[in-house]
C-alpha cells in the first residue's frame, strides 16, 4: 500500500524523475528541454533544499513515486531561493540575456525556463497577504485517480498551517484542465491576482 511520509535525501532522484514525467501540463516532459533536470530544478529542488519540512512523498513501499512540496512563507522562500538556490545551480545554466542589459524575448523553451529561474521573484504577487503559502504536486500516473492527491493536498494544508500561514494558493496552468478540475472539486476557489499576469496561469486558493 502506497503511504505519505516526510521527505529525505534519500528520494532526491525519485523526486526529480516524477517531477520531470509530469511536467509538461500534467503530462511527460523528458526530452522536451536539453535537460530532463531543468524542470525539477525549478519546481522541486528548490522546495527540498529550502523547505524540507514541508515536503512529502507518496512512497509505494519501493520509492517516491509523487510528492507535493511548497513553501508556509512565499515571500522568505524567494528571497531564500535567490540568496541560496541560484548561486547551488550556478553554472548549470548560461544567465539570459536579459539579465545583463535590455530585455531580451526568451528565444526557446530553455530559454523561458532559465529566466523563470534567474527571477523568482515573479513569484511575489498581490494575494500573498491572505494566502502566504504555495505548492506544488505531482503524482506517476499509476498513482492518480486513487485519492493520494487529496491525501497529500491534506498534509501539506496541516504542515502549512501549523507553520501559521492563514492561506495557500497554487499556479496552474490554464492547459492543465485536469488539475484545474481537481483543485476545484477539493474546494480552491479562483484567484484574480491585481497586477498583470501570465495569462496561460490561473490562481487558485483557499483559507487554511
Ligand atoms: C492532479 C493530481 C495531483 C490529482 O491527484 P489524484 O490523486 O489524481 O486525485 P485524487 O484521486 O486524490 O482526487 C481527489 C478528488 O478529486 C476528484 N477529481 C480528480 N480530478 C478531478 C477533475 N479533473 N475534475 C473534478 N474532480 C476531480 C476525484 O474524483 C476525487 O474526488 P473525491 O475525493 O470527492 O472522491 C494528479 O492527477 C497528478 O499528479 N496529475 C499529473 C500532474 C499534475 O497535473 N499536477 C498538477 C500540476 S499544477
Amino acid at each position: 500500500m502506497a503511504h505519505i511520509r516526510p521527505y529525505r535525501e534519500a528520494d532526491l532522484r525519485a523526486v526529480y524523475d516524477v517531477c520531470v514525467r509530469t511536467a509538461d501540463a500534467g503530462g511527460d516532459a523528458r526530452g522536451k528541454y536539453r535537460s530532463d533536470d531543468l524542470m525539477p530544478d525549478l519546481f522541486a529542488g528548490p522546495y527540498v533544499f529550502l523547505e524540507p519540512d514541508f515536503a512529502f512523498v507518496l512512497d509505494d513501499g519501493q520509492r517516491a513515486v509523487g510528492y507535493v512540496l511548497g513553501t508556509p512563507d512565499t515571500a522568505a522562500f524567494v528571497r531564500a531561493y535567490r540568496e541560496r538556490w541560484i548561486p547551488r545551480l550556478s553554472g548549470c545554466y548560461p544567465l539570459p540575456p536579459g539579465n545583463q542589459g535590455a530585455p531580451v524575448p526568451p528565444a526557446s523553451p530553455d530559454d523561458e525556463m532559465i529566466a523563470l529561474h534567474y527571477r523568482p521573484e515573479r513569484l511575489l504577487w498581490s494575494g500573498l497577504d491572505a494566502y502566504p503559502a504555495h505548492l506544488h504536486i505531482d503524482l506517476l500516473p499509476p498513482f492518480q485517480g486513487a485519492g493520494h492527491g487529496r491525501a497529500l493536498m491534506e498534509t501539506f494544508y496541516a504542515a502549512a498551517a501549523r507553520a501559521g500561514a492563514p492561506g495557500v494558493h497554487l499556479t496552474v496552468l490554464a492547459a492543465n484542465t485536469r488539475a484545474i478540475g481537481f483543485y476545484r472539486h477539493l474546494g480552491l476557489r479562483r484567484l484574480d491576482p491585481a497586477e498583470p499576469g501570465e495569462s496561460r496561469v490561473v490562481y487558485l486558493g483557499r483559507e487554511l
